[in-house]
């Protein structure tokens, strides 16, 4: 199995030659259209000269527009032919809606620098009150914004781009690839990458940089793949590749030979499997500026709400659909262990027709990816016409949902574009774990100290999803001996019960086959009749306190000639006897577990989908955002 680091945030794009610079970037910005974004911008150095045919210019020209590259192009009228080297973004909002101020590339305050971003930098708050406090004004909500007025603050001290560059990166944390323009250095850019992706494209007298392969693809197939240190200059003639420090870099550059619709997917035959992929790099960025050093959660999105507020709400009640509402069963569980007070989770098409029982005492979780599903939306306006205070865990940032919530805590997903959840699903687990944390802490039912294990069980997690997709061999054996079956049960208990809901969503969303969850307890008292050889059992025994009761579940099905697939965790052996196959995950804290026996669970529905030759991506009758009832 073809195993990358993809990303898929926003969209960079960067050209140096002789080509029509501003077409270029957008033309490259298509192609990575299928990413997903809400906004766009283009930069371009004009030089001004003759041989350019331009009038004017020796600057930066910028043009940005919400919404699609349409627009864009709609407000480009005589920049579209601009030569000169040029930059293009498409936005995944992160932090600030998807408003036009807030699309890339930001801009330095005289002008003549411009930079485009994908990624986060942890440490926007504080610099953006240094820099205003040096005099520099801001011109959007980003936390990309501070970048090129670091840059701008380093050139006037210096007066040299490359160090400009270089200093301001010194100061930011966070996850970064970004790309500089700037009229000081026309025919140059300079890009540098931590953690998002970022490629050179090699042409001949003319160089490319964009996030993803597929943009460089109709203009060169020679490509250079930067790592995270990486500072490159890039201008017509070539590029210089040395790590952020300055030591020179030598890495040879290597020819695509995917078509262009694998490389959308990043050399993934499908989207699903690229963001299972992704899901180690969704979760530490949902993590990402959360922790604190002493190992506490932040979340300053919940600021707004007073020690005393919080301790006022005598329930919790959690609305949402499909994949979203198992994060919230998940979610249930925790926090009422944590806070001691009941937790309901319903789903929200029955919510919003019920007769509710909340209140202003009530805080109501709003859980949802797109933050655009009817009923969800419809749930949350009734919850608070009943008058309860609601906090929303989203992943489109500026959707409906967000913005009728009192407070947001996006997930950082980034784009999903399966139709089947994957990544949303552990990034809404976890950012639902962190609130739960942290409301848990705030109240004073959690010490500094057991807050601190919490939190370090936490940011073990990514590790742990990673490792399960280092097994997935394993899996793929697995899904080769089941794909012909056509009945499945998922069994678990507790917080094994959740993720049993989800796992088998996930197969009969792709695969069209008949699978069930049940809570494993219930079993005898009906599904079990439906246990005969050939039946394929999941069992989930991941909880060491529910154990023995599992195997007992296990030992029923498998006296009925049902074949028992166990999910155990590593070290685990007693169910080995009992069970046909078994499948072990990182041994991970309890509560935690979710997040990590999900995945070979979504990699065998995907496997046995692809065995079955189903769409998986856009499966029948379904839709990603449903915003009808
Ligand atoms: C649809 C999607 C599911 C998703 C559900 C809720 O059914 O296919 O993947 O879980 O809607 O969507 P939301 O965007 O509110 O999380």
């Amino acid at each position: 199995m073809l195993r990358s680091k993809p990303d898929q945030m926003c969209g960079i794009t960067g050209y140096v030659g002789d080509r029509p610079g501003v077409r270029t970037v957008i033309d490259m910005l298509r192609r990575l259209e299928y990413r997903g974004y809400d906004s766009a911008g283009v930069a371009v150095a004009t030089r001004g000269d003759e041989a350019s045919g331009l009038a004017g210019g020796g600057d930066i020209e910028i043009v940005k527009a919400a919404g699609k590259l349409a627009v864009l192009e709609g407000e480009l009228h005589d920049y579209w032919d601009k030569y000169g080297a040029a930059i293009g973004h498409t936005r995944w909002a992160t932090h600030g809606g998807p408003t036009t101020p807030n699309a890339h590339p930001h801009y330095s305050n005289d002008g003549r620098i411009a930079l485009i971003h994908n990624g986060i930098i942890e440490n926007f708050q504080e610099l953006r009150g240094e820099l205003q406090a040096g005099g520099f004004r801001f011109t959007s909500e980003t936390d990309t914004e501070v970048m090129v007025h670091l840059v701008e603050r380093a050139y006037r001290q210096n007066g040299d781009m490359e160090q400009a560059i270089r200093d301001a990166l010194t100061h930011v944390t966070g996850a970064y690839s970004i790309v500089v323009v700037s009229a000081h250095e026309p025919d140059t850019l300079y890009a540098a990458k931590t953690a998002s992706p970022l490629i050179v494209g090699l042409g001949d007298g003319e160089n490319f940089l964009a996030s993803d392969i597929p943009a460089v693809l109709p203009y060169t197939r020679r490509v250079v793949v930067l790592e995270d240190g990486d500072f490159v200059t890039v201008t017509k003639t070539g590029m210089c590749l040395t790590t952020l420090a300055g030591q020179p870099v030598t890495r040879e550059p290597f020819t695509v030979t995917w078509d262009e619709q694998t490389a959308e997917k990043g050399g993934f035959p499908h989207f699903m499997l690229k963001e299972i992929y992704e899901q180690p790099r969704a979760i530490a960025d949902t993590l990402r500026g959360r922790i604190s050093p002493e190992e506490t959660v932040i979340l300053p999105e919940l600021e707004a709400f007073s020690q005393k507020q919080l301790g006022a709400f005598t329930r919790v009640q959690i609305v949402a659909c499909g994949t979203a509402y198992h994060a919230g069963m998940v979610a249930k569980r925790f926090w009422e262990h944590l806070l001691r007070r009941p937790v309901d989770v319903s789903v929200a098409s029955e919510f919003r027709y019920g007769d509710p029982l909340v209140g202003p005492d009530t805080l109501c979780l709003v859980v949802s990816q797109s933050g655009e599903t009817a009923d969800t939306l419809a749930a949350l306006r009734e919850a608070r016409r009943l008058g309860a205070t609601i906090v929303s865990v989203v992943n489109v940032v500026g959707s409906s949902i967000a913005r009728e919530s009192d407070a947001v805590v996006y997930t950082q997903a980034g784009p999903e574009i399966c139709v089947a959840s994957t990544k949303a699903y552990v990034t809404q687990v976890v950012a639902l774990y962190m609130i739960g944390l942290h409301l848990a802490f705030v109240e004073e039912r959690l010490s500094q100290d057991a807050l601190k294990v919490y939190v370090r069980d936490l940011t073990a997690l990514p590790d742990a999803v990673e490792s399960v997709l280092g097994g997935a061999l394993l899996v793929e054996d697995l899904a080769s001996r089941l794909a012909e079956r056509t009945t499945f049960f998922y069994l678990g208990r507790g917080y094994d019960y959740a993720v049993s809901l989800e796992a088998a969503l996930k197969l009969k969303e792709i695969s069209y086959l008949h699978a069930e969850a049940y809570a494993a307890g219930e079993m005898k008292h009906g599904p079990l009749a439906l246990v005969e050889p050939g039946v394929v059992v999941i069992c989930f025994a991941t909880e060491p306190r529910l154990f023995d009761k599992m195997l007992s579940n296990i030992k029923e099905v498998s006296a009925r000639g049902g074949t028992v697939v166990a999910i155990v965790p590593e070290g685990e052996t007693r169910a080995d006897a009992a069970a046909d196959e078994i499948l072990r995950i990182p041994a991970v804290r309890t509560e935690f577990s979710p997040v990590v026996s999900v995945v070979p669970l979504q990699l065998l529905a995907y496997l046995i989908a692809r065995a079955r030759g189903c769409e998986i991506d856009q499966p029948r009758n379904l839709a990603k955002s449903v915003t009808v009832e």
